[in-house]
């Protein structure tokens, strides 16, 4: 178990997942090189940065309560902060936030396709774009989280969906298994 001691014991957090998002992951390479000179590289995970003797998991943390002291949080309650990898944290109502009930939805999914990317998706196409049933819609990066969410999106809302990704694989994946209408490699 690694050390862990954040703020003022409110509340002791049971970690389950970790969400790396890929922003994150650049930040984290980026700390990479000045982590392995401190700490030495071996057991380093290269999507984690690492200072202050600690892995911090350089996304969001999703964790069970086990032990709490505030009446907000009751014990076995989902809850979310961005934390350490580690098996248990100790946090406060100001870093730590309560997931709710999302069944039927799996914690997984969540904590993963529902709480950033998702939305980002969602909120881009239909509340900025708001596309129309027959128009077309055109998606870069559209194998990316998002984009390959945009599309499915606009799918199901009766657009004709364009994605232009980086190779045939990425193709062949979001017009056979995504529906897209067509896929363009713009690097052929
Ligand atoms: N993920 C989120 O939750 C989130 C939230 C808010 C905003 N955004 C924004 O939404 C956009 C897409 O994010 P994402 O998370 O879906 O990205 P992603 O999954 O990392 O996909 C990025 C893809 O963009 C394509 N790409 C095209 N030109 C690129 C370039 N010059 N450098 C790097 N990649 C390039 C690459 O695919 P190809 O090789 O197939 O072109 C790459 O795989 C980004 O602008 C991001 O900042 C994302």
């Amino acid at each position: 178990m690694l050390p862990c001691c954040l703020g003022v014991l409110e509340q002791e957090q049971h970690h389950r997942q970790l969400s790396i998002h890929k922003l994150k992951r650049r930040r984290a390479s980026r700390r990479r090189g000045a982590c392995a000179r401190k700490h030495g590289a071996a057991g380093v995970d290269v999507t984690a940065v690492c200072y202050d003797g600690l892995i911090h998991g350089c996304g969001v943390v999703c964790g069970t309560v086990v032990t709490s002291h505030h009446p907000d949080y009751a014990e076995g309650a989902i809850v979310s902060n961005l934390g350490v990898w580690a098996d248990y944290q100790i946090g406060t109502p100001q870093t730590v936030h309560p997931m709710g009930d999302a069944r039927p939805v799996p914690v997984v999914d969540a904590f993963s396709t529902f709480a950033v990317v998702g939305p980002t998706a969602y909120f881009g196409l239909l509340d900025i774009s708001e596309p129309k049933a027959g128009e077309t819609v055109v998606v870069s990066a559209a194998a990316g989280a998002v984009g390959s969410i945009v599309g499915q999106i606009a799918k199901i809302k009766g657009c004709r969906v364009v994605g232009l990704a980086g190779t045939q694989e990425k193709c062949a994946w979001i017009q056979d298994d995504l529906g897209f209408d067509v896929a363009i490699n713009y690097r052929t």
